[in-house]
């Protein structure tokens, strides 16, 4: 079980695709699409590629926010290197292709979709893309220097970059404290790589990779959950591999204490979880 491993991420691809749009990765990817237009317009892009798409996050928010703006004539790629992501992503499409917004169904239409690892963009000609994204995804990478070069390669002169990463994710930090709690052991956090959760870190690695003009900030992600009961079942059912970490070494009664916990630490917090995430944004 491991954030590097597709099958990992294949298995809990249909669940995933049932987030609500308005989850947590909401705020950070309307945020990173708000700063790449204002960077540089959507109405100017020649191809758009989104990496680690899981199953039509960032395609969702583009389409629906800027969709009127993208020309016609731009190609719009979505890549994973989950076949299930992929598979959803293209679920997601048939879905969204004939929806009542005309601009965003047409944008839907065109997707193309693939199976890639961000680490090899082989498939992408060099200078082809004028704007890439990568939402929670880079920090996920075994090589992020081979994934972050790779992007380099592909962007077009003057094309745009953008990347997220969790600098604070709350809703696992509870389920940590709650699978400690039920547990009475100390259950893994996962831990997320130092340098993908500072402004600073993703900077220098953005500059190290080539790209220029980087500007990097810190979003604050609220995520209001009205139904902790119902959210704590279906998130520690998920094989999403995150949370799988965490509890997996727990029995059936230690995993009720465990949602009893996490609901209890919720509701304490007003029924909001706070995330942090790290935006980077960058030219070639
Ligand atoms: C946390 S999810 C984010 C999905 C989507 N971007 C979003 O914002 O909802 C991480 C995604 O990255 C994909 N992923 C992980 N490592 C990858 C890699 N090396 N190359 C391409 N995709 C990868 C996973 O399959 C998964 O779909």
């Amino acid at each position: 079980m491991s954030l590097s491993n597709p099958s990992d991420w294949d298995r809990t691809a249909a669940e995933y695709a049932q987030i609500p749009i308005q989850g947590p990765m909401y705020i950070p990817c309307t945020r990173m699409l708000e700063a790449m237009n204002n960077a540089r317009s959507f109405s100017t892009a020649s191809t758009t590629l989104d990496i680690g798409s899981g199953p039509g996050t960032v395609a969702t928010l583009l389409f629906k926010n800027y969709g009127k703006h993208i020309p016609q004539t731009a190609k719009l790629i979505a890549t994973d290197f989950s076949q299930g992501m992929v598979e959803a992503a293209r679920m997601r499409k048939e879905l969204e292709a004939n929806s009542e917004d005309v601009h965003s169904a047409g944008c839907w239409a065109r997707l193309e979709l693939d199976v890639m690892d961000a680490q090899n963009l082989e498939k992408i000609a060099t200078g082809s893309v004028s704007h890439i994204t990568g939402s929670m995804v880079y920090f996920m990478l075994p090589d992020h220097k081979k994934g972050l070069s790779e992007a380099h390669r592909v962007l077009s002169d003057d094309g745009v970059f953008a990347c997220t990463s969790w600098a604070k994710v709350g809703w696992m930090e509870f389920l940590t404290q709650a699978a400690c709690k039920a547990s009475k052991k100390t259950a893994p956090s996962v831990a997320l790589p130092t340098i993908w959760k500072t402004t600073e870190g993703i900077k220098g690695e953005m500059e190290a990779a080539g790209f220029r003009g980087v500007h990097t900030e810190y979003v604050e992600a609220l995520w209001h959950i009205p139904e902790p009961k119902k959210a704590v079942v279906a998130f520690t059912r998920s094989s999403n591999p995150g949370t799988e970490m965490i509890i997996k070494g727990l029995s059936e009664e230690e995993l009720a204490v465990c949602r009893d916990e996490w609901v209890k630490l919720v509701e304490e917090n007003g029924n909001v979880c706070k995330g942090i995430a790290v935006l980077g944004l960058g030219r070639k």
